[in-house]
């Protein structure tokens, strides 16, 4: 009788752990597991042990965990695209308005001023202060068309706007599931002059880190609204702050705090709350949960 032990790094959803049939059990230290199940919070350790055969990432980014150590130790490891595209996919769109709209402007200014007794008639003084522009027939740039961008860049185009997609390495399903209206753009520069909004949905790998740079930046339409829910790496922080404060980038939206983002002008930042949901967290553990198992009982790998 088989006896795996699964070591979860972070808490995962109950109904992921569920999957788990008889045979295996949940341990509290990596010494003896058999599997990892890890999300994005914290920085997988380098010390594995020998018993160490699979490592599940439940979400789709797998930038914290040492791959090339992986490798080396014959250690496979999962991601599960797809699984929490729908709510990061949500959450962009939330982006999109809230780059558009002033809402977090017009939040702070309510909670700042609520305590006078006409604050009715003030909030009316206000709306030209937080005037905005509505994103039907506006331009989206979707950067990286695997399963987010694909979703993101369908949803923009149901909400009446022109989407052009790049995507260099887009998969044959990706290309089925993507809409027809949107532009298919063979180099990011035509993305970068036409788009008055870009999203970026590519890994963070070392050639994605910075692309967002001042010679990108230079190529994109003045005031254009940038959205990173993707990985802070793919930003030049520096350039980005730059452009924000020249005026030549009109807001910056992402949910990746960090020391830099959150003093930018006209930085709407978050935390990361993209895969935040209740929907997400069960589909990924599940999933994970599920590969795992398949790869430990069977040898079959379907996302590595
Ligand atoms: C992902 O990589 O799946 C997303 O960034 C969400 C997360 O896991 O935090």
């Amino acid at each position: 009788m088989k006896n795996r032990k699964i070591y979860c790094l972070n808490p995962i959803s109950e109904i992921g752990l569920k999957k788990f049939r008889g045979g295996y059990s949940i341990t509290d230290k990596i010494e003896d597991a058999h599997g990892v199940l890890v999300r994005s919070a914290d920085m997988l350790a380098m010390d594995f042990p020998k018993s160490l055969r699979a490592i599940a990432r439940a979400g789709a980014g797998v930038n914290n965990i040492p791959l090339e150590k992986c490798s080396e130790m014959g250690i496979v490891v999962f991601n599960t695209p797809g699984a929490n595209a729908n709510g990061v996919k949500e959450l962009v769109i939330a982006g999109l308005l809230l780059a558009s709209r002033n809402i977090s402007g017009g939040i702070e200014w309510v909670r700042k001023n609520s305590g006078g007794e006409n604050i009715a008639k003030d909030a009316e003084k206000a709306k030209k202060a937080f005037a905005g522009r509505e994103i039907l027939g506006k331009k989206l740039g979707v950067i990286g068309l695997g399963a987010i961008g694909v979703m993101v860049a369908n949803t923009a185009i149901s909400l009446g706007m022109e989407v052009y997609g790049y995507d260099p390495y887009i998969s044959v399903g990706s290309a089925w599931n993507l809409k027809r209206d949107v532009h298919h753009s063979e180099n990011v520069d035509e993305l970068y002059e036409k788009c008055d909004y870009i999203t970026v949905h590519v890994p963070a790998t070392p050639s994605t880190r910075g692309m967002i740079d001042a010679e990108a930046l230079a190529k994109m339409k003045k005031g254009v609204k940038i959205l990173n829910f993707a990985r802070d790496t793919l930003v030049s922080e520096n350039d980005l702050a730059a452009a924000l404060e020249s005026g030549h980038v009109s807001v910056y939206v992402t949910d990746f705090p960090t020391a830099k983002s959150v003093k930018m002008k006209n930085a709407v930042v978050l935390p990361h709350l993209g895969a935040s949901t209740a929907e997400s967290e069960d589909n990924c553990a599940v999933m994970a949960a599920c590969e795992l198992q398949e790869y430990l009982d069977n040898g079959n790998i379907k996302h590595s």
